[in-house]
């Protein structure tokens, strides 16, 4: 694997700056929910850093809970309209307060996809919450109600992002050097 030093044209958000952000946003929701009941949904795998870090920023008691889809395959770039649940929740979101934690919004298909399911769930709400924004890209309208950070269109990675999988580790969020990053076979 190429270390990513090599591919990295900037750091778009900082490990300070993020870190920043989302312990804002954990008291804006700590606040919106305080004395109600709160699930946290988190979209793997893209999700998992930022859902991490976005709990312990909430103040309030709260359970988490999992699923992942796929609508990118790997090196592919594109989103398709339709997404596959491939890994479905374990707990039940019938009655409760549900705010789905992702990565970031793109074409906005995916969330639009698991949203429209869980919906038919009976959640007693159901909101969504990214940490970045590809608002540009927009296919599909999507309420956001805590977004973290608009950010123009470029393929970005680090901070919980992939690339073919790899570099979720990094606690910033890069943007990658057009022609820089070789894709393995
Ligand atoms: P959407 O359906 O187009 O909104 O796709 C959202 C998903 O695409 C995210 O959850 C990411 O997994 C992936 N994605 C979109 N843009 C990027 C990017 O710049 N870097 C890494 N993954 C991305
Ligand atoms: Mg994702």
């Amino acid at each position: 694997m190429q270390d990513y030093h090599d591919f990295l044209e900037k750091i778009l958000i900082s490990e300070e700056d993020l870190q920043a952000r989302i312990k804002v946003m954990g008291e804006e929701i700590s606040r919106d929910y305080e004395g109600e009941d709160l699930m946290l949904i988190c979209i793997l795998r893209g999700g998992v850093m930022f859902l991490a870090d976005l709990m312990r920023a909430i103040t309030i008691p709260h359970t988490i809970d999992f699923m992942a889809v796929s609508s990118y395959g790997a090196g592919a770039r594109m989103s398709g309209g339709n997404v596959r649940i491939s890994l479905d929740l374990t707990t039940s979101i019938e009655g409760r307060n549900v705010l789905l934690v992702e990565d970031i919004i793109d074409s906005g298909n995916t969330i639009a996809s698991v949203l429209a399911l869980l919906d038919t769930r009976g959640p007693k709400s159901l909101k969504v919450c990214t940490l970045l924004d590809k608002a540009e890209r927009r296919e599909t309208e999507i309420p956001i109600h805590y977004r973290g950070f608009v950010i123009p269109n470029e393929f970005v990675f680090g901070y919980g992002l992939d690339l073919d999988e790899y570099y979720r580790n990094l606690p910033f969020v890069g943007v990658v050097q057009p022609g820089k990053y070789v894709q393995e076979d």
